[in-house]
């Protein structure tokens, strides 16, 4: 599978951030990009934002409901993000765990209304600063990929994102060992949680990737790609970590 890169909005972008989108096609376009890349701006571009990339950059959603309609106010679901032209959804992130509560439960539910939309969903999975202090990051990462991911996934359904809470938006991203070994770990657990599809299913890294440090994350063995938020807002720095990523082995 070819690396991914993903660009993670969150609640940052109008209108006139829509030029940072035809920038960063501009950057890309003539170039044999050797990743898949992918941008999740708010919801409320996403239509605007697939007219501009002209299916070279893919667009997606940061976060859907569980259900396709229905009385919940405020929510959107991932029928209507595909029916706006979005090809993929973040599910999980760290911050709709702490902030919105959610569950693994919850983000199963979110993973697989996706799945049944025709959307990929990037999962995201990470320890808190305190879980990695105490030598509990590999069974909290465990714990998160079998109560999140839906059982029979496949790589064309689903990427894990690993995103360590403290390395998010704090400037400071997780040390390429522990990188390399808790991707090997995430490996092995897809691996037994999914057969022979948990080989190919692409494991991203996220927390404080930036244009200086990508392409020493995304040569370490078993990266699939990142997921970034901060650098992912200017044109340039979201370009430079997009053209890091490695030729597909
Ligand atoms: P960051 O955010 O790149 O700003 O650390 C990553 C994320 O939250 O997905």
């Amino acid at each position: 599978m070819r690396q991914l890169i993903v660009g993670n909005w969150k609640m940052h972008g109008l209108q006139a951030q829509l030029a940072e989108i035809s920038a960063i096609l501009a950057a890309v376009k003539h170039l044999p990009l050797q990743a898949d890349v992918l941008i999740c701006p708010p919801a409320t571009l996403i239509a605007q934002a697939v007219v501009i990339v002209e299916g070279l950059i893919a667009i997606g959603g940061q976060d859907c409901h569980t259900d396709v309609d229905g009385p919940f106010t405020g929510d959107i679901s991932a029928v209507m993000m595909k029916d706006a032209g979005a090809s993929a959804v973040i599910v999980g992130h760290s911050e709709r765990r702490q902030h919105h509560g959610e569950t693994d439960a919850v983000v199963a539910k979110k993973a697989t209304a996706a799945w049944n939309a025709g959307l990929l969903s990037i999962i995201c999975i990470g320890e808190n600063a305190s879980q990695r202090r105490d030598g509990e990051a590999f069974e909290v990462c465990a714990a998160q990929i079998v109560g999140s991911v839906p059982l029979g996934s496949t790589a064309f359904s689903v990427a894990v994102a690993y995103e360590p809470h403290w390395a998010i938006g704090s400037g400071q991203s997780a040390d390429n060992d522990d990188i390399a070994a808790m991707i090997a770990y995430v490996r092995q657990t897809l691996m037994k949680f999914l057969g022979a599809e948990g080989i190919k299913v692409r494991i991203l890294y996220g927390g404080s990737v930036t244009a200086s440090n990508a392409a020493d994350i995304l040569a370490l063995a078993g990266v699939g790609g990142a997921l970034v938020g901060g650098a992912s807002l200017a044109a340039e720095d979201f370009a430079r970590i997009s053209r890091a990523a490695l030729a597909p082995t």
